[in-house]
């Protein structure tokens, strides 16, 4: 009886133990099914820092966006961050909702879902409100979380909350207020992020990977490299084969590409205010493309091929690159 009592209580620790790691053996971020075109492929754009009322050609580049995502027949719109200037929201009822997203980006091919991270402007102001679901009841485009994935089948998008990761918004805020509800105790909050991160990569079968953040990894204009990333986030990238990581923040277009790393370092962030006239970038021969104006990017993604385009305010393209890689599966069973 004693026996079987002991044995009776050490199965059901047991179990308890089991049920409580088994949600850790699956990727925690939330994901975000986006349907593929009819033959598997998939388009879209790539905005970032922008949301100023229309002002600084915020109209322009919009319009363009517009019609370049008409031709392209897009998916969706990623937004790198920095959505609402100068603060974020006030709040939920912050009329800067309209008069810098729904009233700005009314092309038709743009009524598709945005899928959306934070910037450092954001979590200036009521970071909860840009969180809130009681957005998306007013634009049902509007998808913003602070960490999470969007599986397009073909391609996996991974949305990282860089803002956290930046000591200086914590040690030398230099006057500005960060609302940093839902992100202490810090260290917990990373770390979550860079677990989580690494097991959705790593659970990924998606043929293309891409990374999306606010801060760089890379850049040559004014914010430079974010060093947090290069050492927390970088190392996860590359362990899985990463291909793009996109962000905002510097105020630019730019493509870097290094020999000590496969992956893209892309910058679209020249949603509005641009022009900022810096750059400092030590190695010209991993610099492959840099345009400090505005603009935005577009993608397109199919199963062999992945081709990045830059725009600048009027539609023009200014510079492309495509890669493609011959899947094992090619191989085994040629089309
Ligand atoms: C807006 O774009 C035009 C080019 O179409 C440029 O001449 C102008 O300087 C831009 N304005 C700002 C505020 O960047």
């Amino acid at each position: 009886m004693g026996s079987k009592f002991g044995i009776g209580s050490l199965s059901i620790v047991m179990i308890s133990l089991l049920l409580s790691l088994a949600p850790k053996l699956e990727a925690e971020l939330t994901t975000v099914e986006q349907a593929p075109k009819s033959d598997g492929s998939i388009s879209f754009l790539v905005i970032g820092d922008w949301g100023r009322r229309g002002f600084y050609n915020q109209s322009q580049v919009a319009l363009q966006m517009g019609r370049i995502g008409e031709k392209m027949d897009i998916n969706f719109v990623v937004s790198t961050g920095d959505n609402i200037y100068d603060n974020g929201m006030k709040s939920i009822d912050d009329p800067a909702f309209q008069l810098s997203f729904t009233n700005i980006y009314t092309s038709p091919s743009l009524q598709k879902p945005w899928y959306i991270v934070l910037g450092n402007h954001d979590y200036r102001g009521d970071v909860e409100a840009q969180l809130s679901p009681f957005l998306r009841s007013m634009d049902s485009r509007w998808i913003c979380m602070r960490s999470f994935i969007v599986d397009a089948e073909i391609a996996e998008l991974f949305f990282v909350d860089t803002t956290p990761f930046v000591d200086a918004y914590f040690l030398n805020p230099q006057g500005q207020t960060y609302d940093w509800r839902g992100v202490s105790p810090r260290e917990s909050y990373l770390q979550t992020i860079l677990t989580d991160l690494d097991m959705g990569l790593r659970e990924s079968r998606a043929k293309w990977k891409i990374v999306v953040g606010h801060h760089a990894i890379k850049s040559a204009s004014i914010h430079g490299n974010t060093k947090e990333l290069e050492s927390l986030l970088l190392p996860i990238l590359e362990a899985n084969n990463v291909h793009l990581y996109v962000n905002g923040h510097d105020h630019c277009l730019q493509q870097i590409s290094t020999s000590q790393s496969p992956i893209q370092f892309i910058t679209s962030g020249g949603g509005s205010k641009a022009w900022r006239g810096y750059y400092n970038w030590k190695t010209p021969e991993d610099m492959k493309f840099f345009y400090d104006g505005q603009g935005f990017m577009s993608v397109k993604i199919t199963r062999t091929e992945m081709g990045i385009v830059f725009y600048d305010v009027s539609g023009n393209i200014l510079h492309k690159w495509d890669t493609s890689k011959m899947l094992y599966t090619d191989l085994e069973f040629p089309l």
